[in-house]
């Protein structure tokens, strides 16, 4: 962490008296990809904020390639802003938006045309240059927005909810975009959403996010597979989160053991739908409420432990609702949280 190309240290964000975001540490390396995670308001984008230097922290630093950038002016941190509004100019073409940044910068003649014509080659725009804005779809404005920024050369390049405003199909082209463009330039990015499939997907790292803290840093792999608390266990689709005590299940009955013995360290206990166990085991409940899924069927039981959702193949006979079930949830197939709450 010391030496991580952006670095906050117990960086503390406040908008008046209102704390927005509280001792953030956190190190990204050179050339990564971070997605910052988390519900809204948890304080992603007052983070990004803070790095771009349009909030001055309360407390802590900032530091980026080596130099503390804490009361470095926006302008002259080398740092890259794409919001979720792309605020291209509407009268200018597709190719004076791009060399804007840079013709402020007295950038100009054949040096100019080369980093823009490479900007737009990136996103794949060489043949929208002479278009305006509204003469482009949605994907194509956000691919101008993101080639005006690179044409920059930022340091880091942040990215907030920059594909929420798309719809479901350009989204996933614009991720490979964003993915490709980034792994093809290496710069380091930082991207932020509050859909876990985009931060699983795109993601080197995650920064999972809540009440302006970090509840876990890891990769998509670990963040999916390991939620080190109920949090992050339950906004990665784990669906039955259970706190544990003197190794058995708090539930709204009283404490249930399981047949399994649990883990010592874990302070609770959380199981996929398709890891608990249907038609069998020491468990019982009545099907409430069944969904067709495609390779799946999912189930909502009533039982003692509370609702539980499980998740079974969509070729095996299905059960009415109302009908009774056995079940079990196998310690083994259960993700131990270090944390609950
Ligand atoms: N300009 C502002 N003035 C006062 N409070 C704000 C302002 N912007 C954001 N906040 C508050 O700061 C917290 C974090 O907001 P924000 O960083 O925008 O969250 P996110 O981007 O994760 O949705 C929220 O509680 C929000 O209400
Ligand atoms: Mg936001």
């Amino acid at each position: 962490m010391s030496d991580a190309y952006l670095k906050l240290a117990k960086l503390t964000l406040a908008y008046g008296d209102t704390v927005a975001v509280k001792d953030l540490d956190l190190g990204i390396g050179k050339g990564e990809l971070v997605a910052l995670l988390g519900p809204s308001g948890c304080g992603k984008t007052t983070t990004m904020r803070a790095i771009a230097g349009l909030l001055t922290p309360a407390s802590g630093r900032i530091g980026l390639d080596g130099a503390d950038i804490t009361r470095v002016s926006a302008n002259k941190r080398a740092v890259g802003l794409v919001f979720q509004s792309y605020a291209l100019f509407p009268h200018l073409t597709v190719y004076e938006n791009v060399a804007f940044g840079l013709r402020l910068k007295s950038i100009s003649g054949a040096d100019l045309e080369a980093r823009v014509g490479a900007g737009l080659k990136s996103v794949g725009l060489t043949a929208f240059a002479g278009r305006k804005p509204a003469e482009l779809s949605g994907g194509q404005q956000q691919r101008v927005a993101l080639a005006r920024s690179m044409v920059m050369e930022p340091k880091v390049l942040l990215l907030d909810e920059p594909l929420s405003n798309l719809d479901a199909r350009l989204r996933l082209e614009m991720r490979a975009e964003l993915q490709r463009v980034q792994k093809e330039t290496g710069v380091t990015m930082i991207f932020v959403t509050h859909d876990q499939v985009e931060a699983l997907a795109l993601a080197d790292r995650i920064v999972v996010m809540l009440n302006g803290g970090i509840e876990q840093i890891g990769t998509p792999e670990e963040i999916y597979n390991n939620p080190a608390s109920a949090f992050v266990a339950d906004f990665v689709g784990f669906e039955n989160v259970f706190a544990l005590k003197d190794g058995k299940l708090t539930t709204p009955n009283g404490p249930v053991a399981l047949s399994g013995a649990a883990p010592d360290s874990a302070a609770g206990l959380a199981w996929r739908p398709r890891a608990v166990i249907l038609g069998s085991g020491q468990f019982h409940g009545t099907v409430r409420g069944t969904s067709f899924a495609g390779n799946t069927r999912e189930y909502l039981l009533d039982t003692p432990l509370g609702p539980i959702k499980a998740e079974i193949d969509a070729g095996l006979p299905p059960h009415d609702i109302g009908s009774a079930l056995a079940f079990d949830l196998p310690v083994a197939g259960a993700a131990n949280l270090k944390r609950f709450g």
